[in-house]
């Protein structure tokens, strides 16, 4: 049996006619760029998110920098963030001018420890920016007593987590503003590239509607700011907003596949004695799965396993931020950030995406338990 990571053309064959009609309809109607059917679906997402303003732009790394922007963060400031996660939030961060500082993260759910963050806050520091990685918010109620104790900003990449919530509060409800990405693997997925900023805060949205369009206001040839040019394309706002209905039922499915992997691998993973460590979902999150990461010690040996047994899965993230070359500037050594270095040489994301039967999971569950069976018998030889 085939197991892909992911199946984009599984979902493209279950909406076809729809997704075909309304690129098609894009094109009748020559509006490329801006219209309803953009304002419509940022008007959908915030309020699936609990926000109050959705700005669609580029990519989930200009919403990213647009965000920054906007917050006013730039040359010299420090921005909290964590080294494990995609390398975007970084970037965006060093784009500014402004300075990443991280923070380890947490063993259980690997998003940004807040009890160490304190200790890191100095005069210069002006925003926090964790990451809700693998679709489990980050501990949105810590981060936001540090950011009003410390007068910070807080600035969610919710990139992998669209649909969570936590304490049944949706992602964007706390903070200065959260980020989004269409990316085509995303939970929400564009046909190419795309991201959003949400925010409460009018003032904010009213910047970054500025900024996406070259920062200008009122007229198109006004120039009130320097802008960027990043708009969310027309195109994958229609493809967007076939899809966006689908979502919920997409997370549950996410959310049972999951499921139905712990069930089948808990025993294994507690014979194991640590050697594979399941995904931890606390009690508070409701957790999107974008994916679904055990821990492995011998990772490359069981990737291996499961390549050969056709079933497809991938590393995020292989190296800690910290440790990549673009960023050894900011002085970081081995050594620095011990839990996102161990971490970084044990995860391995398994196929989690909707559109997997129960039969598919189970058959890669099996092919888990085979592999530590083998283990075991051969080590009693
Ligand atoms: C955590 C995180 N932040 C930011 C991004 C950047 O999004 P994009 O690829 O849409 O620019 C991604 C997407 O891969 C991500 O996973």
């Amino acid at each position: 049996m085939k197991v892909p990571l992911a199946d984009l053309r599984a979902q493209y064959y279950e909406l076809k006619d729809q997704i075909d009609t309304a690129i098609a309809d894009v094109i009748e109607t020559g509006q490329f760029s801006g219209g309803a059917r953009v304002a419509n679906l940022e008007h959908e997402i915030a309020n699936l998110c609990g926000a109050k303003h959705g700005i669609g732009v580029a990519s989930g790394t200009d919403a990213l920098i647009l965000a920054l922007d906007a917050l006013g963060i730039g040359r010299d400031d420090e921005v909290i963030t964590t080294p494990f996660t995609f390398g975007a939030t970084t970037e965006a961060i060093a784009r500014m001018g402004a300075r990443p500082v991280y923070v380890d993260i947490d063993p259980d759910t690997y998003n940004i420890d807040v009890n160490r963050i304190e200790s890191r806050i100095t005069k210069r520091t002006k925003a926090l920016l964790p990451v809700d990685l693998y679709g489990q918010m980050s501990n949105r109620e810590a981060l936001i007593a540090i950011a009003s104790r410390y007068g910070l900003r807080l600035i969610n990449d919710s990139a992998q987590s669209i649909g969570s919530t936590r304490h049944g509060i949706p992602i964007a409800v706390q903070g200065d503003a959260s980020t989004l990405s269409f990316y085509p693997t995303k939970n929400l997925a564009a046909y190419g590239d795309g991201g959003m900023i949400l925010t409460n805060d009018d003032e904010a949205a009213e910047v970054l509607r500025s900024l996406r369009g070259h920062g200008t206001h009122g007229h198109k040839y006004h120039y009130v700011r320097v802008g960027y040019c990043s708009r969310l394309d027309a195109m994958q706002a229609a493809v967007l907003a076939v899809k966006l209905p689908l979502l919920v039922g997409w997370n549950d499915a996410r959310r049972r596949n999951a499921h139905v992997y712990n069930r089948l691998l808990v025993d294994v993973a507690q014979e194991s004695g640590g050697e594979l460590v399941l995904p931890l979902e606390t009690p508070e999150s409701f957790h999107v799965y974008h994916q679904y990461t055990i821990r492995h010690r011998r990772r490359g040996e069981l990737q291996a396993f499961l390549k050969e047994r056709q079933i497809g899965t991938e590393i995020y993230y292989p190296a800690p931020l910290h440790l990549q070359p673009a960023y050894t500037p900011l002085g970081y050594r081995e050594g620095d950030f011990p839990i996102s270095e161990r971490v970084a040489n044990e995860v391995l994301s398994l196929p989690i995406h909707p559109e997997l039967t129960e039969e598919q999971v189970t058959y890669v569950s099996q092919c888990i338990c085979e592999f530590q069976t083998s283990r075991v018998a051969s080590s009693l030889h």
